[in-house]
């Protein structure tokens, strides 16, 4: 189950409806598919694409995908952190970055600049289905078990490229999920308050 926090405004959202309708205005898409009784999580990627065939295939109807597949990040993965840290600074890509979670967690910090709204993050793991449209700019990390099986889908892999925006946000916040908090001595970040609409 998803979790957003508005950091610099000490808000948490938990409820599925509430995390929808905070996400709309975004862009960002979000929905919740249940894991329990339909996939085992240790499955094989073929068999967890097989087990949500329908619900992929009608994404993709929409969104114009064209491949879908099953990432696996586990702490015994060769060179973890260098391969977190290409996504765990302040990018975009040109397409969108969907994610299903079946197992595990991570989190998605999401900047949509100063006129569009705070600083928030997006804790997603089983279950969680969310779609961080192209050209948003954000982060992402593991949680403390750095682990996460997610099924991913793409108009073409090449435009998942991350294009860092050289903003050095990313460093200012807690790297893992056990509660974004300023790291100590760090500079505030000027960000807008909540836009309510
Ligand atoms: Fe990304």
């Amino acid at each position: 189950m998803a979790t957003i926090r508005i950091i610099h405004e000490d808000r948490t959202l938990s409820a599925p409806d509430e995390i929808r309708a905070f996400l709309q205005p975004f862009g960002i898409a979000y929905d919740c598919w249940p894991v329990a009784g339909r996939v085992d999580q240790d499955a094989s990627a073929e068999e967890i694409l097989q087990a949500y065939d329908p619900e992929v295939k009608a994404l993709m109807a929409r969104g114009g995908y064209i491949t879908a597949d099953v990432v696996e990040v586990t702490p015994q993965v060769p060179n973890l952190q260098a391969m977190l840290n290409r996504f765990n600074q302040e990018h975009r890509h040109a397409e969108d970055e969907i994610r299903f979670v079946v197992k595990g967690r991570g989190i998605f910090y999401i900047h949509p600049g100063e006129l569009a709204g705070p600083l928030f993050c997006i804790e997603v793991g089983e279950g969680d289905l969310i779609n961080v449209p192209a050209g948003t700019k954000h982060w992402f990390d593991l949680c403390a078990d750095r682990t996460i099986r997610a099924i991913r889908l793409f108009r073409e892999k090449a435009g998942w490229t991350p294009e860092y925006t050289g903003d050095d946000l990313a460093s200012r916040y807690e790297p893992l999920c056990f509660g974004p908090r300023y790291l100590p001595g760090a500079e505030r970040p000027r960000l807008q308050p909540l836009v309510k609409l």
